[in-house]
């Protein structure tokens, strides 16, 4: 069982079995997220796609809190050890590890990534999670990448936590095809709404949806979903 609880932006915690993963941490600067205690945020594992703050601000608080493992690019993973996380796993394009959770593999995005001091944070990535007959793509930021495809060579993917909120990312549009590229329908809606830039219309999003025969989830914050 996927039990999946949103904190907006593009964060999310999933619950697989007993381990508790979380994506992307981004929480006590968002304003739509207010009144969420990162606190009780509580990892076994924290895996972080890139270095932009809007993806790493809580990632300190929260590992140290929780003596969750970090795993990002050797980069991102190499900065916050010398911030004083002990358990970081690096990893970079085209590796996969398997942890006691499933397998991950760090795969291609198309953005940038510098980390909140200025420190090149390397090449950003998407991880894809294989537990059991459980298989999920979190595809970070990203425009629209053929390599998709080989995301679905690889792996029969469930469901894809995509960016929707355009211009710094893919929009609607393009989204709908790294879905069909990926091998899946079912599409969790990502980093929208949070700031005026990739502010969206929700309605015309799930008509899009709607009319490529996907499923669009798109989650209220500390909303919970289990599949
Ligand atoms: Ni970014
Ligand atoms: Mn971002």
């Amino acid at each position: 069982m996927t039990d999946i609880t949103y904190y907006g932006h593009s964060t999310f915690l999933v619950t697989l079995d007993q381990t508790k993963i979380l994506f992307d941490p981004f929480i006590s600067p968002n304003e739509l997220a207010e009144g969420i205690d990162i606190q009780d945020i509580t990892p076994d594992y924290i895996l972080i796609t890139h270095g932009h703050s809007d993806h790493v601000a809580d990632v300190e608080a929260i590992a140290k809190n929780s003596n969750a493992t970090l795993v990002a690019n050797f980069e991102v993973a190499t900065w916050f050890q010398e911030k004083g996380i002990e358990k970081v796993h690096p990893m970079n394009h085209g590796g996969s590890k398997t942890f006691d959770f499933g397998k991950v593999k760090y795969v291609n995005a198309i953005h940038s990534s510098t980390l909140p001091d200025g420190t090149p944070g390397g090449n950003p990535g998407g991880f894809v999670v294989q537990s059991g007959d459980t298989a999920f793509y979190y595809a970070g930021d990203t425009a629209l990448t053929y390599d998709m495809k080989l995301i679905a060579e690889e792996f029969d993917i469930d469901f894809a936590f995509l960016p929707v909120g355009d211009n710094f990312t893919m929009g609607i549009e393009d989204a709908l095809k790294a879905a069909k590229m990926v091998g899946t329908r079912k599409i969790i809606a990502m980093h929208y709404d949070t700031f005026p830039y990739i502010q969206i219309d929700k309605e015309a999003t799930k008509k899009a949806a709607d009319k490529a025969g996907m499923e669009l989830i798109m989650l209220n914050i500390e909303e919970n979903i289990t599949f």
